[in-house]
């Protein structure tokens, strides 16, 4: 949720904005992305093509994994750049073109999972005009809510909004109060330890399955461990599991990022 300031007059001031100001002199560019380092802060420019603007990110990496951009994700930000460019030759083409022809809504309703840093559902929402809502465990959510925040004209002039939740796997009342209403569920990056497998398929299936609702998970994964095929094992058990797009390998990888598409069987 967003930080209550004591002082009026910080309302006006995006805290993104002065941190870029005063930091230019330290902008390094990494795999075409300007990233800023302010002390424990780094902030990371991304240009989204489709929309010709800037989404901005902070990570805070002495702060664990949940602050932190995972491969996974900028593929499927590219992936969503390219879709909004060229929607017939998208790999996500086939999910995204019929939802957005099946919703009752003017915009689509996306969830995303495990959001981290919230990139993959800020983009969605400025490059699908979608209302988007990002979650994670309690403890990420005001970084989410940061970015969330400092993305808001961006997402604003797109006809996109982002709003943040609490959801932690495996919690049926974390999906009881965000209810159950939406037409899309996005992730990155979400399969590694294998307690959180169990958990993240009873949240997966209660959303999925639990509705009359017809919603796909789309989810983009760097396999990492061979351990990770008992999760795939399990949701072919209760899903339909598709794969959508498979990325080349990255120097020095074995294999590359994997876009799945997870729906209801039948
Ligand atoms: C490897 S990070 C990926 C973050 C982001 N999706 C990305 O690709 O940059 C995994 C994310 O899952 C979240 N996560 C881990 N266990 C979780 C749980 N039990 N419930 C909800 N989120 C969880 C972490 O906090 C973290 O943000």
């Amino acid at each position: 949720m967003a930080a209550q300031t004591e002082n009026d007059e910080d309302d006006d001031v995006n805290p993104f904005a002065t941190l870029l100001a005063d930091d230019e002199h330290n902008e390094d560019k990494v795999n075409g992305c300007s990233v800023i380092q302010d002390g424990a802060a780094k902030l990371q420019k991304h240009l989204v093509r489709s929309i010709n603007s800037m989404i901005v990110i902070r990570q805070l990496p002495s702060e664990g994994l949940s602050f932190q951009l995972w491969p996974a994700a900028t593929t499927l930000v590219s992936l969503l750049d390219q879709y909004r460019c060229e929607p017939a030759k998208s790999p996500l083409s086939s999910t995204l073109s019929v939802l957005a022809n099946d919703t009752n809504h003017s915009h689509l309703r996306i969830l995303e999972l495990g959001s981290g840093t919230g990139i993959v559902g800020i983009v969605a929402a400025a490059t699908l005009g979608a209302n988007v809502i990002v979650t994670d465990l309690p403890h990420v959510v005001p970084n989410l809510q940061f970015n969330a925040d400092a993305n808001a004209g961006v997402l604003a002039s797109n006809g996109g909004a982002v709003s943040v939740a609490p959801l932690q796997w495996g919690h049926a009342e974390d999906v009881e109060l965000i209810g159950r209403d939406f037409d899309l569920i996005l992730a990155s990056d979400v399969v590694y330890h294998n307690h959180l497998y169990d958990p993240l398929l009873q949240t997966l299936r209660l959303l999925l399955l639990g509705s009359d609702q017809k919603m796909a998970f789309v989810m983009a994964h760097l396999r990492r461990w061979k351990k990770e095929s008992a999760f795939f094992k399990k949701a072919k058990k209760l899903f339909e599991v598709d794969i959508l797009h498979t990325d080349n390998p990255c120097e020095g990888c074995r294999v590359g990022v994997i876009i799945y598409r997870f729906a209801g069987k039948g």
